[in-house]
């Protein structure tokens, strides 16, 4: 389906945005494979959650939802059972990898697959250090390709240095690492969010970190209940639609705000946002906070290097943000970007410069210089969450109408959204 939106004259609102789909699916896998009953508060009803709990129980876990809450019956790190059929992840790189890690060694067989953009990710960055622990994983094009296959193997221990600063890689070894024979040692390329070592060193699990090395040893992991934060992902939009519109003031609620995530706290306020924190709050060891942001000037501002991972998934509203800037924006070592959902660097160029941006797309970023300045155009979100969103604010401020065709990719992690952009007055 497709939506047409034009610009607004003004922005104000107070939204409570969705929770955060990291540690949802987080707080929900942990705890299924953990002792003991929990109940997971304000779980986000987002497709790749939802994706999370349907594998889960296809492996023989309770898992009962009700409302925004979701109550799992855990029985120990042992205990899931074979599936009857092929374990669907929908369009979940989360799910896909971190369940490798609760999967591998397991003693039985069973496939993960998901849709046609997940058959597209690279998955031997995960497959080949679980099977040097001793798993026996295959999968399709030199084990880069889902269908995943897992047929049994026995986990020993690992050292290893992980290639890229990816959360999903280390989650999934050290997911592994807590049923291995001997625990694993592995160094992180550069910090990325840290949700899996905070939850299961909470849930009782032995993981060390020090700088980039983390050591886990073999572990059994307690049941916790959990209220989730909301997304600071999602919240980045509002965060962006806020600073460059020239008439808004927006308060959003509950934010997450572990520092492993904030880059785009950083970065908007290097390039001059006007962004007010109060109201701190703890949700199970996850900092978060209400934060009102109000129209300002923007500066361009260069993004490389170790802060890339921290804001990764925001990369694409940030050039939104950075059109609006006075001066260059320069974003770099950023071709992870490539591998998500959707190549998320050839597709920001080009709807922005088929907009009227200018933008220059490089191998591994962009450099947008700030014009103040979106025509309008119909463009597609490509199935890509994070693009239909970023189209959606585009539309915020654009000179013309935006149509955005398959718009409701947003529903993989922000049911609500469109109703949240339309209330804005
Ligand atoms: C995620 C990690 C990131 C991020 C994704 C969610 C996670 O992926 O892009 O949306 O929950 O661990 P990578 O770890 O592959 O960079």
């Amino acid at each position: 389906m497709s939506y047409s939106l034009n610009n607004k004259k003004t922005l104000r609102g107070d939204l409570t945005i969705p929770p955060d789909k990291s540690l949802s699916h987080r707080a929900v896998m942990f705890n299924s494979i953990a002792q003991g009953e929990a109940r997971i508060s304000n779980f986000l009803m987002g497709e790749d959650c939802l994706s999370t709990i349907s594998v889960l129980r296809k492996l023989g876990v309770n898992i009962v939802v009700d409302g925004n809450n979701v109550f799992t019956y855990g029985k120990g790190i042992e205990s899931l059972t074979p599936p009857q059929e092929i374990l669907d992840v929908g369009n979940s790189g989360t799910t896909i990898r971190l369940m490798s890690g609760i999967l591998a060694g397991r003693d039985f067989k069973c496939v993960l697959d998901g849709d046609s953009s997940i058959r597209k990710r690279p998955m031997n960055r995960i497959i080949k250090p679980l099977n040097m622990m001793g798993a026996n994983i295959s999968a399709k094009n030199n084990n880069e390709n889902a269908p995943i296959e897992f047929n049994g193997g026995n986990l020993l221990d690992l050292e290893y240095d992980l290639p890229v600063a990816s959360a999903q890689l280390k989650s999934s070894l050290i997911l592994a690492g807590i049923r291995s024979k001997n625990g694993i040692k592995i160094k992180e390329k550069d910090t990325s969010r840290d949700h899996t070592e905070r939850l299961l060193s909470n849930m009782g699990a032995d993981i060390n970190v020090d700088g980039l090395n983390i050591t886990v040893k073999p572990s059994l992991i307690e049941s916790r209940d959990i209220i989730v934060p909301g997304d600071i992902s999602s919240a980045a939009f509002w965060m962006v639609a806020g600073s460059i519109h020239n008439d808004s003031e927006i308060m959003i609620r509950n934010v997450g705000i572990n520092e492993t995530r904030a880059g785009i706290i950083s970065v908007l306020n290097r390039m001059g946002a006007s962004l007010e924190f109060s109201n701190k709050m703890d949700y199970s060891g996850e900092p978060a906070c209400d934060i009102l942001v109000k129209s300002s000037n923007l500066k361009g501002t260069n993004i490389s290097g170790k802060e890339i991972p921290l804001l990764i998934d925001e990369i694409p509203i940030i050039a939104l943000a950075a059109v609006f800037a006075e001066g260059e924006t320069l974003i770099t070592d950023a071709e992870e970007l490539r591998f998500k959902e959707s190549d998320r660097i050839s597709l920001t160029v080009n709807w922005m410069k088929d907009a009227g941006a200018k933008v220059e797309e490089f191998q591994d970023g962009m450099k947008i210089t700030g014009t103040n300045y979106l025509g309008g155009g119909t463009f597609s979100s490509h199935g890509d969450h994070r693009l239909a969103m970023t189209l959606g604010i585009a539309s915020l401020i654009s000179q013309e109408s935006i149509t955005i065709n398959d718009h409701e990719a947003s529903n993989v992690s922000y049911p609500g959204f469109w109703e949240n952009l339309n209330n804005l007055g």
